[in-house]
């Protein structure tokens, strides 16, 4: 079996666990519980940068992180089943799960500031710095929201867009109505979505 060490919030193991079942893999892939604040967690030995998605191969080889991860189980796939193998959907299907991406880590550090750093000492110009990353990154994708369906790039960008509703209550929702639409032919095209939703 490979382990996935994980935590069902993270929109980055999300991504990991919709294409895994995209692929047919579910069956191969244990989920593992990390706890990336514990310094006792075996992740920590796994990977050093202490972060999940970490996926244990079968021989203890550990691959990091979830873009890593995600080339990984499309190669045991074959090959060029969410990474489109001709080179111009392939780069920019790697683009946007950058982008996506992208989106998740500028949204973790901001939940991470409003969770862990009292209100007095927050950067007003660090969080609006944060902010404005995403508020581009929408505002590029409603303007041209993808035409391909569950892709590395649009898994990605769907993640993304699942996190700022778990977390930011969808606010992205009210400015972005292409992107709102796009998302629910993404979700009815693709179940694992709806399966992977993290509810506290
Ligand atoms: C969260 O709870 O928002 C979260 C948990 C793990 C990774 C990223 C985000």
């Amino acid at each position: 079996m490979l382990v996935l060490r994980s935590n069902p919030a993270s929109p980055f193991v999300r991504k990991v666990r919709i294409v895994a079942s995209l692929l047919g893999l579910d069956d191969r892939i244990e989920i593992s519980a990390a706890d990336t604040s514990d310094p006792a967690d075996s992740l920590r030995a796994q990977n050093p940068l202490g972060k999940i998605p970490a996926l244990v191969l079968e021989d203890g080889e550990v691959l990091y992180d979830s873009a890593v991860i995600v080339e990984y189980l499309d190669w045991l796939a074959g090959g060029g089943k969410v990474i489109p193998p001709e080179p111009a959907m392939r780069f920019r299907s790697l683009t946007r799960q950058a982008l996506g991406d992208g989106i998740c880590e500028a949204a973790v550090l901001l939940r991470y500031e409003a969770l862990w750093r009292v209100p007095e000492r927050r950067s007003e110009t660090w969080m609006a710095h944060q902010s404005d990353k995403i508020a581009r990154a929408l505002a590029g994708s409603e303007t041209d929201p993808p035409e391909e369906i569950s892709d590395v790039g649009t898994i990605a960008l769907a993640c993304a867009l699942g996190y700022l509703d778990l977390r930011f209550q969808g606010a992205w929702r009210a400015q972005h109505p292409k992107l709102v639409q796009w998302l629910e032919v993404f979700a009815k095209a693709t179940p694992s979505f709806e399966a992977t939703r993290f509810r506290e």
